[in-house]
């Protein structure tokens, strides 16, 4: 979910307000997600590297995820959302990971949608993470597979991302689901994230639809 600042600096108004609008583009996309059918929404909102961004910046983010599960979490419980958290703990508050245990505790029987947030997630420390995770119970480290690897880390229970949409023009991965995004099609879009919407999300998956997906497998036809 990126351009926010950008959005905000367009219409003269602080960096914050953009990501207020942003918020408000989360409630709707995870409504427009799961009314188009599909089961699993991971939403990066907070980078470990979010942390060098102005004290001011950093503690509105913060604020503005208190704010999100504390009006949301009830409407996402009775929708039948299941929120999980990815992520490190490492620096967080305690009032923060108190709301996040309780939305994601909360939400824990719920079937019908999956909604990860990756707040206070980077790809190579959740991956450092399940190294020592593996480590401390014990796994043969030898002998570990990948499947067994991926147990250790936050998405144990959850698919690969089929598809990974990036806004606001920029091309990177930042530091995204790194091992989980190996064969992920990628989509890039100039959308700001405040102006990220149903359209743009359909958009996308029909870009997603039209890529031929192989896996590092060669086509048939390739083969002589
Ligand atoms: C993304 O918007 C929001 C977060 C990283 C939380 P940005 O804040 O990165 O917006 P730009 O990139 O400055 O426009
Ligand atoms: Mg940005």
């Amino acid at each position: 979910m990126d351009g926010n600042g950008r959005w905000a600096k367009a219409r003269h108004r602080p960096r914050g307000f953009g990501h207020r609008a942003g918020v408000e583009s989360v409630r709707r996309i995870v409504e427009d997600a799961s009314e188009i059918g599909l089961k699993c929404l991971t939403l990066y909102s907070f980078s470990t590297e979010n942390w060098s961004r102005p004290r001011a910046e950093v503690a509105a983010l913060m604020a503005l995820m208190r704010e999100y599960i504390e009006a949301d979490l009830e409407r996402l419980k009775r929708e039948g959302v299941r929120i999980r958290i990815l992520g490190t703990r490492k620096g967080l508050s305690n009032d923060i990971l108190k709301l996040v245990d309780r939305a994601v505790a909360e939400t824990n029987e719920n079937t019908d949608f999956n909604l990860n947030i990756a707040f206070n997630y980077g790809g190579r420390d959740e991956i450092l993470r399940a190294v020592r995770r593996a480590a401390a119970a014990g796994e043969d480290i030898q002998s570990m597979t990948e499947q067994d690897f991926a147990t250790y880390l936050d998405t144990a229970d959850l698919p690969d991302p089929d598809l990974v949409i990036r806004t606001s023009g920029e091309k990177r991965i930042s530091n995204y689901l790194l091992w989980q995004a190996a064969y992920a099609e990628f989509v890039f879009t100039d959308v700001l994230w405040p102006d990220f919407g149903r359209a743009e999300l359909i958009a996308a998956l029909k870009e997603y639809t039209g890529r031929n997906r192989r896996f590092g497998v060669s086509e048939e036809s390739e083969v002589a």
